[in-house]
C-alpha cells in the first residue's frame, strides 16, 4: 500500500477502505508518512468528504493509535459528559457532584482551556492544592469511594488525533464534519465509559455557529458512538452568550458552588439539570427525565450535592477552607464596574468576544506555556433580554492589571449590544439528537 494512492483515491472522490484508513493513521502516527502527504489527504477529505463508515473507521484507527482506559474496576454504570467548548461553561462542576450525590459514578478526564474557551482542570486548579494529575490507582479508588473524580488524562490517549489536530490547525482543514467528529469521539471512546452525553454548543462562542451545522455534527458523533457500541446522545445548547454569569477560573468555581447550593444562575442550573437527568436515565438510575430532575433537585436542596463537591475537593487535595468561605478563593486586586451609557434591552452579548476579554485579563492561555491568573475574569450582571438603564452595572471586571482592565472596559461597551427588545425570546436548549433521530424543542 502507498500513501500516494490513498491520496489519489480520495482526490478522485473514491471511498477509502478500512485498510487504507488504518495504514494512513498507523504510519502518520509513527512518523513514516510526512506532514505534506498527510496534509494533502486531509485537504482531499475536506473537499470530497468521508461517509459514515469511513468516519467510524478513522475514529477506530485513532483510538487504536494509543492507550485506552479501562473503567471496569469502577462499580456501576459510568457515564461521560463532554461539551464541544464554550465560554463560562461551568456545567461539569455542577453536574458531576449532582449526579455523584445521586449514586452514579461521574468519572471524567478533562482538558485545559485554550484560546477563548475555558477548561475544567484550570478552574479546579484555582482551588489551592487541588491535584488533577492522578495515577490510575487513585483515580479508580476515588471513583469507587466517593463516586466522583475529575482529572487529566492518565494515559496516552489518541496520539494520532493530537498530531493530526495540530496539522489541521495550520492547513485550514479543521472545519470538516468527519474530521471534527472523529477527533472528539476518538478521545471519548478511548475511555471506557458505558454511555456518553455530548453537549453540542451553537452560537457565537461555539465551533458551530448555526443550528443546522450543529445538528450535523451531533449526528456524526452520535453515529460514531453508536457504531462503536456505546450509547451516545447529544443535547444542542445555546452558546451565543456565555453560560451563567461568571467567566474566569476562580469566579466560575464560586459560581458552581453557589449553583450546587441552589443559588446559581438559572441558565447554568437548567442546563445542568437537563444533562444530569439524562445521565441518570442513561445510568438506569431513574425511568425518565422528570424523575431524574426531581432526584437532582432533592440532592441540591438536601445539601448532598454541595457536600459531594467538598468531598471531591478533599479527595484531590484541595483546600476546603476556600470552599467553605468563598472569599478565600483567589481574588483580583481590582474590581471595575462597567456602567451602561445607554438604555434599552441587551440584544446580544457575543460569547467569543467575552471569552477574549477574559483571556486579555489573564484568565486563559494564549498558548500552552501561558500562566493563568486564576482570580481574573468577568462577571456579567446583565445578559441577553435584560432591561438596562443608563448607569446600570453591565459587568464587573476582575483583574490585577488596571491598564488591561481599561481596554477590556471599552471592549465590553462594544460587545453589549443595547437597543429595542428582541422579538424572539432566546432559547437555552435547542434539541436532542439520539440514534433514533433529532428532536427540536
Ligand atoms: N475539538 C476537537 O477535539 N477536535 C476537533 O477537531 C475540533 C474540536
Ligand atoms: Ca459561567
Amino acid at each position: 500500500m502507498r500513501i500516494y494512492d490513498i491520496i489519489k483515491n480520495k482526490r478522485d472522490k473514491r471511498e477509502l477502505t478500512t485498510a487504507e484508513i488504518e495504514y494512513f493513521i498507523e504510519n502518520y502516527t509513527n512518523g513514516k508518512i510526512p506532514d505534506y502527504q498527510a496534509s494533502a489527504l486531509l485537504m482531499a477529505i475536506y473537499f470530497n468528504k468521508m461517509n459514515k463508515r469511513e468516519t467510524l473507521d478513522l475514529t477506530k484507527a485513532m483510538i487504536n493509535s494509543g492507550d485506552t482506559v479501562d473503567l471496569s474496576r469502577i462499580q456501576g454504570v459510568k457515564v461521560d459528559k463532554h461539551s464541544t467548548g464554550g465560554v463560562g461553561d461551568t456545567v461539569t462542576l455542577v453536574v458531576g457532584p449532582m449526579v455523584a450525590a445521586c449514586g452514579v459514578p461521574f468519572v471524567k478526564m478533562s482538558g485545559r482551556g485554550l484560546g477563548h474557551t475555558g477548561g475544567t482542570l484550570d478552574k479546579l486548579e484555582s482551588i489551592r492544592g487541588f491535584r488533577v494529575e492522578l495515577d490510575e490507582e487513585e483515580f479508580i479508588r476515588n471513583s469507587n469511594e466517593i463516586n466522583i473524580c475529575i482529572c487529566s488524562q492518565t494515559a496516552n490517549i489518541a496520539p494520532a488525533d493530537k498530531k493530526l489536530y495540530a496539522l489541521r490547525d495550520v492547513t485550514a482543514t479543521v472545519e470538516d464534519l468527519s474530521l471534527i467528529a472523529s477527533s472528539v469521539m476518538s478521545k471519548k471512546l478511548a475511555i471506557g465509559s458505558n454511555a456518553i452525553i455530548l453537549d453540542v454548543k451553537i452560537g457565537s462562542g461555539a465551533f458551530m455557529k448555526d443550528l443546522d451545522d450543529a445538528i450535523q455534527l451531533a449526528k456524526a458523533m452520535v453515529d460514531i458512538g453508536d457504531g462503536y457500541g456505546r450509547e451516545t446522545i447529544a443535547v444542542l445548547s445555546n452558546m451565543d452568550e456565555p453560560l451563567g454569569k461568571a467567566v474566569g477560573n476562580a469566579l466560575e468555581v464560586k459560581e458552581a458552588i453557589e449553583t450546587l447550593k441552589g443559588q446559581g444562575p438559572e441558565d447554568l442550573f437548567e442546563l445542568s439539570l437537563l444533562l444530569g437527568s439524562k445521565l441518570l436515565v442513561l445510568a438506569n438510575k431513574v425511568e425518565n427525565e422528570e424523575e431524574g430532575k426531581k432526584m437532582l433537585i432533592d440532592a441540591v436542596e438536601s445539601g448532598a450535592a454541595y457536600e459531594k463537591f467538598k468531598e471531591l475537593v478533599k479527595y484531590q487535595g484541595g483546600d476546603l477552607n476556600q470552599i467553605e468561605d468563598l472569599n478565600l478563593l483567589p481574588k483580583a486586586e481590582h474590581v471595575i464596574e462597567v456602567r451602561s451609557k445607554k438604555e434599552g434591552y441587551v440584544k446580544s452579548l457575543n460569547a467569543e468576544e467575552v471569552g477574549k476579554c477574559a483571556l486579555m485579563l489573564g484568565a486563559g492561555r494564549e498558548n500552552m506555556e501561558s500562566i493563568i491568573d486564576y482570580s481574573a475574569g468577568i462577571v456579567l450582571k446583565k445578559k441577553v433580554d435584560d432591561e438596562v438603564n443608563k448607569g446600570d452595572v453591565l459587568a464587573e471586571i476582575h483583574c490585577n492589571d488596571i491598564d488591561m482592565a481599561k481596554k477590556v472596559e471599552e471592549h465590553l461597551h462594544e460587545i453589549y449590544k443595547i437597543g429595542a427588545k428582541n422579538q424572539e425570546v432566546k432559547k437555552l436548549i435547542y434539541g436532542l439528537v439520539t440514534k433514533d433521530g433529532t428532536e427540536l424543542y
